[in-house]
């Protein structure tokens, strides 16, 4: 067959677009190298895949800080000067000196770092110390509780790491990673009225898909829904898990992953994802994790709702919470587990 001139053209043509929309997608997706690590034991394809290009970016995301220096005790305990200390409720018994440098720290973890309000007085009127008339030293009193309480009563999810008050906040009064009650966009009525937080693509907390966009309100706080899919009895009824569980149950499983920036084979067998034995022990220490993130944002977070102004609030007025991200960020222990709270032991006793 002989080659005309236009059909020449035309397939030169079709060549170069081809190659002109190739080079851009492939700078999009992950080229390679990727990098694979075995968890499992051997033939399970229980793989980590990274790719150290995105490793990098995830790394200058979670910056190590740096604890103050340690300083010596004055040996008075702010509960035995009432002078100075009028109004202490949480921290009675800290060395004075500890308390004064736990307060500079705070100020550099939580208040905001531009402006008049990058001091003490973010949470204090300045002409008297005792007084809580700024709503975050309140909100501040009781993440100091909040902060103690998963030091000491969850030891089983943050071992001997634990958290500070910089694990979640960052040098920022409200954490990058929070999240309220989510209605989603306005729907027409009638029989479309409700889409049940799902069939939405393009939201960011299922990992892009038409999963449902808030599993957070009823998996992550209290009362909890079941997070199941596999029923354990033949019939129906028996472990509460229907498709509406299996929905958000995904939809919670595809934000740990990409809260802890792991593949799924980082906690499960996935040749039986509800197979205890079969996970690995990641999956327990996630588990642990649930139970504390319902107990932070339902116990301590929640309880500061009429605390809270407006404009710390979600579309439905409750309070802005934390989930898997907040702490974690990308990486599956938290600043790479790097203990800050080592160098604040006051904030790993229990609460008075
Ligand atoms: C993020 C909020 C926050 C910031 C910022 C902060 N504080 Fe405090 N401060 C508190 C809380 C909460 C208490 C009460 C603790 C308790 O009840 O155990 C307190 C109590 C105090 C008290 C005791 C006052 C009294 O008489 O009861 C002093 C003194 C104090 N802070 C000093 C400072 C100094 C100095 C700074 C700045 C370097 C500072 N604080 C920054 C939250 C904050
Ligand atoms: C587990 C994560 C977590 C930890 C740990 C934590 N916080 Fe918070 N904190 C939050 C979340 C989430 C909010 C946002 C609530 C909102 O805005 O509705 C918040 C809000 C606050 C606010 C109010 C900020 C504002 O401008 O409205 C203050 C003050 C605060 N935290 C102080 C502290 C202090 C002090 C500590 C350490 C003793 C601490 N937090 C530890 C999650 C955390
Ligand atoms: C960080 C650990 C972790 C990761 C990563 C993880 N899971 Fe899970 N998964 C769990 C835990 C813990 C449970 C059990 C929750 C419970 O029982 O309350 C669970 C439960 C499940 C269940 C329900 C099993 C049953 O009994 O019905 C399924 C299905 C599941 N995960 C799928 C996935 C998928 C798919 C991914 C990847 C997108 C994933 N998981 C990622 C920890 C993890
Ligand atoms: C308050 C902060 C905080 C929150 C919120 C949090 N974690 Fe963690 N998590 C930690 C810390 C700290 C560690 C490190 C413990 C250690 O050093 O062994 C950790 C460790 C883990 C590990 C073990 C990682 C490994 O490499 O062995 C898993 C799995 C995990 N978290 C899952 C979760 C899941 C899932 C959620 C949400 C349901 C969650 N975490 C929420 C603080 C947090």
């Amino acid at each position: 067959m002989k080659l005309s001139a236009t059909t020449l053209t035309a397939s030169l043509l079709v060549t170069v677009i081809a190659v002109l929309l190739i080079i851009p997608m492939m700078l999009q997706w992950e080229r390679p190298p990727m990098e694979s690590t075995q968890l499992g034991f051997r033939g399970l394809g229980m793989d980590k895949i990274t790719n150290p290009r995105l490793a990098e970016k995830v790394k200058a995301a979670n910056p190590l800080p740096t604890p103050d220096d340690p300083v010596p005790n004055d040996g008075v305990l702010v509960k035995d000067d009432k002078e100075n200390y009028k109004n202490v409720q949480v921290l009675g018994d800290l060395d004075t000196a500890q308390f004064n440098r736990l307060m500079g720290a705070i100020t550099l973890w939580v208040a905001p770092q531009e402006g008049d309000n990058a001091s003490c007085a973010y949470c204090h009127n300045v002409e008297n110390m005792a007084s809580d008339e700024i709503y975050t030293k309140v909100v501040a009193r009781r993440m100091l509780q909040m902060t103690r309480a998963i030091n000491t009563q969850y030891k089983s999810h943050v071992a001997e790491t634990g958290v500070t008050c910089y694990t979640c906040h960052r040098g920022q009064p409200v954490p990058a990673n929070v999240w309220a009650t989510n209605p989603g966009p306005k729907q027409a009525g009638g029989m479309a009225a409700s889409r049940d937080g799902q069939n939405l693509a393009g939201q960011p907390v299922p990992a892009f898909s038409s999963l449902p966009y808030d599993p957070f309100t009823t998996l992550l706080n209290k009362p909890a829904e079941v997070i199941r899919v596999q029923a354990t009895t033949a019939l129906p009824g028996g472990t509460g898990s229907d498709i509406k569980a299996t929905e958000k149950t995904y939809a919670l499983m595809m934000h740990m992953s990409t809260a802890l920036g792991q593949n799924c084979t980082f906690c499960h067998n996935t040749r039986a994802f509800s197979n205890w034995e079969q996970s690995r022990p990641q999956r327990v220490t996630a588990w642990h994790g649930i139970q504390m993130v319902r107990d932070i944002n339902s116990t301590y977070i929640g309880s500061l709702t009429d605390v809270f102004p407006a404009n710390r609030k979600g579309p439905e007025g409750d309070v802005y919470k934390t989930n898997c991200a907040t702490c974690h960020n990308g990486v599956n222990k938290p600043l790479y587990g790097f203990s800050m709270a080592k160098s604040y032991p006051e904030l790993s006793v229990p609460n008075p």
